[in-house]
């Protein structure tokens, strides 16, 4: 053997500690699972978004980490920043855990008229609200930074509100321009109970109302957010509850659910029709998503919100390394008015225009024959594991979809990840049963639906792909299926079945790690 060879495998093996480090601190972006144009930490555990806020240029991104490890644990605020909401820049972690205090989620605030108090010589404050978590205790606490949160000092006075509660959690504060206060929606989880809070300082507060749903189909509720959001062609805005469930969501475990309604400074007042569950997104990975405050302003553009890619089933098993957790795409969200049969409000959702810049046009095709577009497809030399699909197809008798992260080694046995639309029960469907690496959690194979109706006859479908999730937006965002999966690197493939093709775009998407 080699000399320098057997001195690097000696080294190897004393050395297997620092290596395990090295391994650990990896930088590269380029894992298997490495989530290629989503957020993921460079390192270690992460969940909820938390404190989404845009000043002074930056859009911020705290979160649920865990700077210790890759699973749950010692909850501390991570931190990234954007200047388009596309690219993020990991900074060192804002809010840390403290003397036994986790750094539950929730939000943040610009006080540009210094409301706090906290603002110096002109710096305004940027005011985060969290949980603070300790056993047996739950309360609201507030910290606040004047350097663009890059580094914060906690509020001496904390807690701002304790109820002396096991549970009782994720703020989220905004400023309520008609009367001229911040408000807090805070949860009561187990009891399925959101509180309202009013301040005029953010360390004050009064409760000024609550809202409970009898039915819900969930025994937690976690991470709400109430915000405006436009209505399509009117100059109206609705104000939506978003309430994520800790379970019983519509593919099984975890997942959000919204009510609209109207907010009156001092409590929600929900005008969905009972018993008329409204669910954010039909895939098995969509939670505890919040909205941004403070945006630029924007026209009658909608309010933005970002997720976290997870189950709460088997969250902590995922196979990925030396990272854990992904946000979703940044997604704009609208609400469309139903007049018939009766009147009301659905969320529309759609990727953000910004991340257009990421598209590279790879393969077009139009036509009816899913043979020839089977055969164009493959003549054409689609580079890269990271695409939007765009496709328009009638609806007609057969099923119809694509077949992505296809194994073609193993003619048909292999892995693969089906999107698909069934015209008899008018659904879109993600089956991910055999779709990579499945076997960590009987939770996580299976097959998801969304409720969806041709329009005019037809479905269009934008299908985001990264190494390891799929994003589907039915008819302009009708309806979400977001969902991970865990392909090997060689399942490349993309395969059309059924009839009723009429159009099929399909680009690449640029990495936004360098
Ligand atoms: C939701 C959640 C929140 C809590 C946080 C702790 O995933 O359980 O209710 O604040 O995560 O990490």
């Amino acid at each position: 053997m080699n000399r320098a060879l057997v001195v690097l495998l000696v080294f190897d093996l004393t050395t297997s500690a620092l290596l395990a480090q090295r391994v650990t601190s990896d930088t590269t972006y380029k894992q298997t699972y490495r989530p290629q144009y989503h957020f993921s930490a460079r390192n270690n555990w992460l969940n909820d978004p938390n404190g989404l806020v845009y000043y002074d240029g930056e859009y911020h991104l705290f979160y649920q980490y865990n700077p210790f490890g890759i699973r749950w644990g010692h909850m501390t605020w991570g931190h990234a920043i954007s200047r388009d909401l596309v690219h993020w820049q990991e900074l060192p972690s804002a809010i840390p855990e403290e003397n036994g205090t986790m750094i539950y989620s929730g939000s943040c605030v610009v006080d540009k008229t210094n409301t706090s108090g906290f603002g110096q010589d002109g710096h305004i404050p940027l005011v985060a609200v969290y949980t603070g978590a300790k056993t047996g205790n739950q309360s609201q606490h507030i910290a606040y930074s004047l350097d663009k949160g890059r580094t914060w000092t906690k509020y001496a006075g904390n807690p701002v509100i304790d109820l002396k509660q096991k549970d009782f959690r994720d703020p989220k504060v905004f400023w309520y321009e008609p009367s001229q206060h911040w408000v807090m929606v805070v949860l009561l989880p187990t009891d399925k109970k959101a509180l309202f809070y009013k301040s005029t300082n953010l360390k004050e507060w009064t409760k000024t109302g609550e809202f409970t749903a009898n039915d819900s189909p969930a025994t937690v509720w976690e991470c709400p957010d109430l915000v405006e959001v436009p209505v399509d062609g009117t100059m109206e805005r609705k104000w939506v509850l978003f309430l994520s469930m800790g379970n019983n969501a519509p593919a099984g475990g975890s997942g959000i659910q919204y009510y609209v309604g109207r907010f009156n400074g001092s409590t929600f007042i929900n005008e969905s029709k009972p018993g008329d569950i409204r669910f954010v997104d039909w895939g098995k990975d969509y939670y505890a998503a919040i909205t941004f405050n403070n945006l630029p302003r924007r026209g009658n553009r909608g309010a933005i919100s970002i997720g976290w890619m997870n189950n709460l089933q088997y969250a902590n098993d995922i196979p990925t390394t030396p990272f854990r957790g992904t946000m979703t795409l940044p997604r704009e969200l609208r609400l469309a008015k139903i007049l018939a049969p009766a009147l009301r409000y659905e969320l529309r959702q759609q990727p953000i225009q910004e991340l257009k810049p990421l598209l590279n046009t790879s393969f077009q095709w139009t036509g009816t024959d899913v043979a020839q577009l089977n055969q164009s497809l493959a003549s054409n030399s689609l580079s890269g594991d990271t695409y939007c699909l765009q496709l328009e197809f009638e609806a007609a008798k057969t099923g119809v979809g694509v077949r992505v992260k296809k194994d073609e080694a193993t003619s048909g046995k292999g892995e693969e990840t089906i999107i698909g639309y069934d015209p008899s029960k008018q659904q879109l469907y993600v089956d991910r049963s055999r779709s990579g690496d499945v076997s960590f959690k009987k939770e996580f194979p299976g097959r998801f639906t969304a409720p969806l109706k041709p329009q005019n006859g037809k479905i269009s479908l934008q299908i985001w792909v990264d190494r390891s999730s799929v994003e589907v937006f039915g008819n302009n965002g009708e309806v979400t299926l977001t969902n991970q999966i865990f392909p090997k690197p060689e399942s490349r493939g993309i395969e059309f079945f059924g009839d009723g093709f009429r159009s099929v775009l399909i680009r690449s998407v640029e990495p936004i790690w360098k």
